[in-house]
């Protein structure tokens, strides 16, 4: 499978955590039951307005945790479901021991199914893509396998203005152990035009706070790498950051993640 050059970099950065220690990445956040809660509860109206026999698509699945609670959610609802997970992980689908989970390993860059799925979902993965032209061509594919009348609901990493969002950007670019991102933040309206799609907020799932201990254990960034961030974050003024702070040794950043609904315009 090719993979794109961004998308080898970010596995390759990722190492580490791809896997069985995916679930305890970050305090358990990615499965921690109030935060899977979260997208189910706020997409609930979505998610009962699907059809008798829902095809379900996640993208950047990881282990396909989020999917296979969404599918249970919609049996609850007297829904007959199908999941297929698409990962450019194979260590990230092996986790997943869901014999009717239907596993893909594939970039989503150059994702082509030939089929169309009546919800894809997404969560925490838009900002591996660090560009807004690289998130519009990621929504692209999204849009390319919605079916008509489909939605597309995701879970993303999001800071409160631009100028947070940018010394968050500017932190991860700071290590190339860490790479770049691209977090979301009051232009997302915008992104999603771009792609051809029309977008409502949700409502938000708990936010993830994280620590320099937490970077350090996920991407073994060093105490110089760590300096360099507090610095990044002291050298910018106040007025500009609340959600991201330096503490007595390191630095603390919270994420809001907000979940957004989105059809094709
Ligand atoms: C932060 S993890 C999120 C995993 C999962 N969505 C969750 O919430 O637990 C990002 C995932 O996206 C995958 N990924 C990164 N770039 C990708 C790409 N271009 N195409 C497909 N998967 C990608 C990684 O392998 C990883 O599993």
């Amino acid at each position: 499978m090719a993979l794109f050059e961004v998308t080898k970099r970010n596995i390759h950065r990722d190492r580490r955590v791809l896997g069985s220690n995916w679930s305890r990445v970050y305090g358990n956040y990615f499965s921690d039951e109030q935060v899977l809660r979260a997208f189910v509860d706020l997409s609930s109206r979505n998610l009962e307005a699907l059809p008798k026999k829902p095809k379900v698509l996640y993208v950047c699945s990881g282990t396909g945790l989020l999917g296979e609670y969404v599918v249970q959610h919609l049996r609850k609802l007297g829904k007959m479901p199908s999941l297929t997970i698409v990962d450019a992980s194979q260590a990230q689908l092996d986790q997943n021991d869901n014999p009717a989970t239907r596993k893909v390993l594939a970039d989503l860059l150059g994702l082509h199914l030939h089929e169309k799925f009546d919800l894809v979902i997404m969560r925490s993965s838009l900002d591996y893509f660090h560009t807004p032209a690289l998130q519009v061509a990621a929504l692209k594919r999204v849009k390319a396998h919605m079916a008509s009348g489909g939605i597309f609901i995701n879970q993303c990493a999001a800071l409160p203005t631009l100028a947070e969002r940018k010394l968050a950007n500017d932190i991860y670019s700071s290590s190339p152990k860490i790479g770049k991102r691209h977090f979301q933040s009051t232009d997302l309206p915008w992104l999603y035009a771009k792609a051809g799609l029309a977008v409502e907020k949700l409502g938000a799932a708990p936010q993830l706070v994280l620590s320099a201990s937490d970077h350090i254990l996920r991407y073994d960034l060093s105490s110089i790498e760590v300096r360099l961030i507090r610095r990044l974050i002291a050298k910018t003024p106040r007025t500009r950051h609340q959600l991201i702070k330096t503490t007595l040794k390191g630095y603390e950043m919270t994420f809001d993640f907000p979940i957004y609904a989105a059809t094709k315009k």
